[in-house]
């Protein structure tokens, strides 16, 4: 009788007063537990038992790190690693702590004999197995088994450890068997309050009722599946409840809305189901939460609208998630009630109107994540009210109007996040001030004018991203500064000017500068050494630089010797040729006509149609090799028909993997858009876009010719049959329309040009025969003439592919089309 006697002392050791019918409760739970016949030896046997239950539970589980080394007979059991026991009745183990002891195999059954057992922390090894009955635990309060490997289902004996507090089994394999043994325990999570009602169990374990314990149940990371049962609702005690990363379906129940002392609830990755009004009401229902701190919805299937209902959530409410799921309609302005807000994620949904109403009188916000839904209206001045903030994450939205310059009021942003939208205007100088940004994205919106300056007190930015935009002007000094930038990005701008040699400190990045104005030598030390780190591709007035670049070397002489240096090597044979072809011209006195006409200065994207990538790959049957009409190493050439205009078309693909390709495109876009002649092969459109699967995708539509080209006819080549033939007339017919061209391209057309690669596959035969030159791939345009030039012809000589006119070097990118 002692040590029951003892024991339930053990158990009331915090209490004040006695209270008599708990204490014969226990009693008679001690007396069930130990069986009447074997309290005489009580002593002895509280000894054994336990620790042979731990030389049980040694001898089952696999050791490979000899954590459990010290459980050997030569040391006291209570100071065993791991093990506590009771401080009144050193005998009695009281808790079992063996949490990443890098233990495997099965949890022994045995430890379900240590009867005084109030912790149980097996988590974080790889256990397997079943979970063992514990029936015997009755005083049991804390059991974590999280982080195994477990399996099977969570023993209905559990049922009899009244006093657990917390189960965490999160992060195993365990799956519910039947609803029938789901809802068997839940009631007994609910029997659990009733009886610790009538034990007043708060008044024993004084203590934790005061210090506020949690009584959570953490089942998240299991395979568990089926609905959440309604009777969860009664285990109103409840503070914490997490199932996420199970498949639980169904909807949320609304019984949810009797836990009124519900603190976080976490239901993520699984997936419920809303899709009507009525599967939303366990939001209202909620309303009645009052404690309710946390909420947690995101990846789920909850569709439909988020109702009114939302802003009478719990006056604590600090974090709302609901990312990930198929939410649509407006975000309901009542939002803006829930004043402790500080992390708001809604992203990743179908989420449209405005933010206006709302977002600026949640001023305790941290976190404010709406990105990749369909947002539209402004980014609202209010936004500067939520100082506290340190992430903004709005991209990919509708978002349009300006940055508001509100945003400079934002005291510690780290991450600010407002690319793929609409965004208008100029960049604000405010901006500057949020020095203790991490991560700043403006890229893919409608942003221009210049990029203010004022960088230099961003130490810790990591990525600053300003592609896709309209900026303009040059890129300020103060990026040089950034000493933990290392990612920069400004490509696809219009930024002018040289590039700052302060950029050369940016040691440790990636710096993308394509696709914009920027002239002058590139620098040569720092990161400029590094071709891998740097892109400069698309800026035509860069030269110099580290040799990987493949830049034109810049001019060191002067401009006027430079000028009879390009007319030496690129004037005179080019005259040689041209007069042969005008003695041609001259001998068979064939008409002129008039060429004025045939000026422009037309712009690529306004006086062009605008084709997308799909229109190509749709009037191409997707690029199919029975549309194949050439192929060259620049790319691929694909027959095709346009709907919109309506005309048969070839078009011509770039292989953006070939060096040179990128550059070909630029050169013939740059020619053919200032120049045009009926002997030209007129130029339909140019499509510069990225296709289906975001690879960069860069062609040129032309006008189909029917004839094909003339290096076919010249050489017999289909099948060796001589199928194709020219008779003089013909052939001469076809030199003058050359002879007429190249006059026009080197005296007439505003602009001299040398076409650089002049040969019969470069001409194309309409349905009259008449001769039309093509392919202005690497086509230049003379150097002291119009702006900047594009490269310079004297780094690169006269150049042309096989079989062209004039000798010379090679380029790397063959065209045979
Ligand atoms: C028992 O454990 C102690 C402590 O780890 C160790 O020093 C001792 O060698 C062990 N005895 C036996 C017999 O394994
Ligand atoms: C069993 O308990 C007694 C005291 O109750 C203690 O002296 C003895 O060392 C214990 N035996 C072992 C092997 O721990
Ligand atoms: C178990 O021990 C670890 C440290 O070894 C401690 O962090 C953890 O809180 C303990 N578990 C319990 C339930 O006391
Ligand atoms: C638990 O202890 C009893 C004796 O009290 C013993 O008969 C039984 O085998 C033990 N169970 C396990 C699983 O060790
Ligand atoms: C259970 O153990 C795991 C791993 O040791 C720990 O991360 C987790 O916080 C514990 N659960 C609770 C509720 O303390
Ligand atoms: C609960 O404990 C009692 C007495 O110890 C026992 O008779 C009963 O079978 C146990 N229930 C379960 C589900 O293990
Ligand atoms: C759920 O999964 C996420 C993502 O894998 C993970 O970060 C989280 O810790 C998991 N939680 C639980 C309880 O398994
Ligand atoms: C639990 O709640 C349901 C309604 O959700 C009710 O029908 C049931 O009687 C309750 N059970 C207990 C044990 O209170
Ligand atoms: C809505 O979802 C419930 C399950 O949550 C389903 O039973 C019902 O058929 C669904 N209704 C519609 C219209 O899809
Ligand atoms: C909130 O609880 C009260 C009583 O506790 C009840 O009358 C009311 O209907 C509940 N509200 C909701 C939305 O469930
Ligand atoms: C929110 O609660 C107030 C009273 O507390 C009530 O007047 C209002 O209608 C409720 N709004 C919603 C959307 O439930
Ligand atoms: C939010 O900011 C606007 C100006 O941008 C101001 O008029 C309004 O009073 C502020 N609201 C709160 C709640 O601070």
């Amino acid at each position: 009788m002692a040590a029951a006697a003892n024991a339930s002392t053990e158990g009331l050791m915090s209490v004040n007063q006695p209270v008599k019918l708990t204490m014969l409760m226990l009693l008679s739970l001690l007396l069930l537990s130990y069986g009447v016949g074997s309290i005489q030896c009580a002593t002895v046997l509280a000894n054994n038992t336990d620790m042979s239950a731990l030389l049980d539970f040694r001898a089952i589980a696999n050791d490979p790190t000899g954590a459990l080394g010290s459980w050997n007979s030569s040391i006291h059991y209570c100071k065993w690693r791991g093990v506590t026991c009771g401080s009144k009745h050193p005998e009695q183990v009281t808790a079992l702590n063996l949490t990443g002891y890098g233990l495997s195999g099965p949890i022994a059954a045995s430890v379900g004999n240590i009867s005084f057992l109030h912790t149980l922390d097996l988590s974080n090894n790889q256990f397997s197995g079943q979970i063992p009955s514990l029936s015997n635990l009755q005083k049991m309060q804390f059991l974590n088994l999280s982080f195994n490997s477990l399996e099977g289902h969570i023993p209905d004996s559990l049922t009899n450890c009244s006093n657990l507090r917390l189960i965490d089994v999160s992060r195993n394999s365990l799956e519910a068997i039947s609803l029938a043994y789901k809802s068997y325990v839940w009631d007994t999570i609910i029997y659990r309050e009733a009886f610790q009602k009538s034990l007043g169990i708060c008044q024993i374990y004084r203590y934790y009722c005061w210090v506020g314990i949690s009584y959570q149940i953490l089942l998240g990371g299991n395979k568990f599946e089926g609905h959440i049962p309604t009777s969860l609702g009664n285990a109103s005690w409840l503070n914490q409840i997490d199932f996420s990363n199970n498949t639980f379906t169904g909807q949320v129940p609304s019984s949810f809305g009797k836990l009124k002392n519900l603190r976080s609830l976490n239901l993520e990755r699984n997936s419920l189901e809303a899709n009507d009004s009525q599967s939303w009401d366990f939001l209202y229902a909620m309303t009645n939460c009052s404690s309710l701190q946390v909420l947690s919805l995101s990846l789920n299937q909850l569709r439909g609208y988020i109702p009114n209902s939302i802003g009478n959530l719990s006056s604590v409410l600090v974090q709302i998630t609901m990312s990930g799921n198929m939410i649509s309609g407006v975000v309901p302005p009542s939002i803006g009630n829930l004043q402790s807000l500080i992390q708001l994620t809604l992203d990743e949904n179908n989420l449209s109107g405005t933010i206006e109403e709302w977002v600026g009188k949640l001023t305790q916000l941290q976190n404010l994540n709406l990105q990749l839904n369909h947002f539209t209206g402004p980014i609202p001045s209010s936004i500067g009210n939520l100082t506290q903030v340190t992430k903004v994450l709005l991209g990919t939205n509708q978002f349009e109007g300006p940055i508001p310059s509100t945003l400079g009021n934002l005291e510690r942003p780290t991450v600010l996040d407002l690319s793929q939208n609409n965004l208008q205007g100029n960049i604000p100088p405010e901006i500057t001030y949020l020095e203790e940004l991490f991560y700043l994205d403006l890229s893919s919106n409608k942003l221009s004018g210049e990029i203010p300056d004022g960088w230099g007190k961003f130490q810790s930015i990591q990525t600053l991203q300003m592609a896709q935009n309209f900026l303009t002007g040059s890129i300020p000094q103060s990026f040089g500064k950034l000493e933990s930038l290392n990612t920069l990005n400004l490509s696809y701008n219009s930024l002018s000017g040289v590039i700052p040699t302060a950029l050369t400190a940016l040691q440790s990045s990636t710096i993308d500068l394509s696709y914009n104005r920027l002239q002058g030598g590139i620098p040569t030390n720092g990161i400029f050494e590094n071709t891998i780190a740097v892109s400069l591709n698309g800026n035509w007035g860069l030269c110099g630089g580290v040799t990987g670049f493949h830049m034109p070397p810049c001019p060191h002489v002067s401009e006027r010797s430079k000028r009879s240096y390009y007319l030496i090597r690129v004037l005179i044979p080019t005259f040689g040729f041209m007069s042969l072809l005008l003695l041609v011209y001259f001998l068979f006195l064939l008409k002129k006509r008039s060429r004025k006409s045939y000026l422009s200065s037309q712009d690529f994207g306004e006086n062009f149609p605008k084709v997308s990538y799909n229109d190509l790959a749709q009037s191409t049957r997707n690029f199919s090799e029975s549309n194949l009409i050439g192929k060259g190493s620049c790319g691929s050439v694909y027959r095709g028909r346009l709907k919109e205009p309506d005309m048969e078309v070839a078009v011509k693909v770039f292989n953006l993997e070939m060096r040179g390709a990128e550059r070909s495109f630029i050169s013939e876009c740059e020619t053919l858009r200032s120049i045009q002649h009926r002997n030209l092969l007129s130029i339909v459109t140019a499509c510069s876009t990225v296709d289906n699967t975001g690879n960069v995708f860069k062609a040129l539509v032309y006008e189909f010719m029917p004839n094909g080209n003339l290096d076919t006819w010249l050489h017999y080549k289909q099948d060796g049959k001589a199928n194709k033939r020219l008779d003089l007339n013909r052939r001469i017919s076809i030199a003058v329309n050359i002879a007429d061209v190249m006059d026009y391209l080197h005296h007439d057309c505003g602009r001299p040009t040398v076409h650089c690669d002049l040969k019969p596959s470069n001409i194309l035969l309409n349905d009259e025969m008449t001769a039309l030159l093509g392919d202005f791939g690497i086509a230049k345009f003379y150097a002291d003439y119009g702006p900047a030039p594009r490269g310079s012809v004297s780094s690169v000589g006269v150049k042309g592919t096989i079989g062209y006119i004039a000798p010379g070097k090679f380029n790397t990118c063959l065209d045979h089309l």
